[in-house]
């Protein structure tokens, strides 16, 4: 009997296999069509949802007669059980390719340059300017001194030889500081120079000394290239046998060492702390010495004061001008920003422009 069932067309259990088969290969094209959620979920539930062809084919196994109810409801099962797994495997693969896509937009990208909340600080041009030229100074044996902004008329003058009214003050436009305690006010000057310091670190040190002091110094001057305060750096170096061939070669290299190989030249000039006194050019920065508006068609530019310090000046300080002889010189700080920059106007360095400033 189970022979004639299992052959015969209208056998149920040749027809379920049949249609396993059909099923089977709907399953697959489906399968191998769909391309999105959407369309993996319409399978699941079209084949093995409560009223999916796969659950309805199983109930059907009930109405089998019995002794093909055991083989049917296996191959049934079997069928199922494939199909179940390759779904699932078809949605797993999907799942993780949707993973990997959104790992792939959302990458954080370690080789991208940061982004800059704040915008970094540098150091102002004429503090670089001084780091530089202290550090140039420093190798060459000097150390650091320092002394105040609102200085003793008689630091800022009388003990650099300016005698009271003498007119080499007149160099110098000064700021008379009135102080509280109603001293008479031409004691307090703000100082118009690094000078003062000479004296200061001569009195406390003696000789033998080799120093710079750089800081802030007040004129009443204000243009394009004065600024009622700048800033300068005083060289001192007192000892023995020290000569104006010193003063030569040390600040010649100085300016080369700054602004590279370049003429340098020393022209006679009065400064009442110094004997004998000297202005130093170098060759203009800007155009090599052909004359070009910064150098006011010269070819070259002062960039110091200098000199031998006065025998006087040792002497008020209880140095031994026989024994000892020195060098002087102060440079203005902001003026050789200018020309290391290419400045032409002095106010740029104090407008705060960070406009300006990032360009240095
Ligand atoms: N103190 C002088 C000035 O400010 C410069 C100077 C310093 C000159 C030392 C000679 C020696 O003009």
């Amino acid at each position: 009997m189970s022979e004639s069932i299992s052959s015969g067309p209208t056998d149920p259990g040749a027809e379920i296999a049949q249609k396993l088969g059909t099923l089977r290969a709907e399953f697959e094209a489906k399968l191998a069509e769909a391309r999105d959620d959407a369309a993996l979920q319409r399978i699941k539930s079209d084949f093995f949802g409560p009223k999916g062809e796969l659950t309805l084919m199983s109930r059907s196994v009930g109405q089998l007669p019995s002794e093909q109810r055991p083989v049917m409801g296996k191959a049934i099962n079997e069928v199922k059980r494939a199909l179940e797994s390759e779904l699932d495997r078809k949605i797993q693969d999907h799942e993780a390719r949707k993973r990997d896509e959104e790992l792939r937009r959302s990458r954080l990208d370690m080789t991208l340059p940061g982004r800059a909340l704040h915008a970094k600080g540098a150091v102002h041009p004429v503090a670089r300017v001084m780091y530089e030229i202290s550090d140039i100074f420093a190798r060459m044996g000097f150390s650091v001194a320092t002394g105040p902004e609102v200085e003793l008329d008689f630091y800022n003058f009388e003990a650099l030889n300016f005698p009271p009214d003498h007119p080499a003050r007149d160099m110098q436009d000064t700021f008379f500081v009135r102080p509280p305690d109603g001293r008479a006010i031409k004691d307090l000057v703000l100082r118009t120079h690094t000078s003062p310091v000479q004296i200061r670190a001569m009195e406390r040190q003696g000789a033998p000394i080799r120093i710079i002091a750089p800081g802030r110094v007040y004129r009443c001057d204000q243009d394009a290239t004065h600024s009622p305060m700048f800033h300068q750096i005083e060289v001192l170096c007192v000892d023995e046998g020290v000569s104006f061939a010193h003063l030569k070669g040390t600040l010649t290299s100085f300016i080369q060492s700054f602004f590279g190989s370049r003429g340098v030249r020393f022209r006679p000039s009065f400064f009442p702390f110094v004997e004998p006194g000297a202005e130093v050019d170098m060759q203009c920065t800007m155009c090599g010495g052909e004359g070009c508006r910064i150098c006011k068609q010269t070819g070259w530019v002062e960039i110091l004061g200098a000199g031998m310090v006065h025998p006087v000046l040792l002497e008020s300080c209880g140095i031994d001008s026989e024994r000892y002889t020195g060098f002087a010189a102060g440079l203005g700080l902001d003026r050789i920003a200018l020309l290391r920059w290419g400045l032409d106007e002095l106010a740029h360095l104090y407008r705060s422009d960070v406009r300006f400033l990032s360009q240095i």
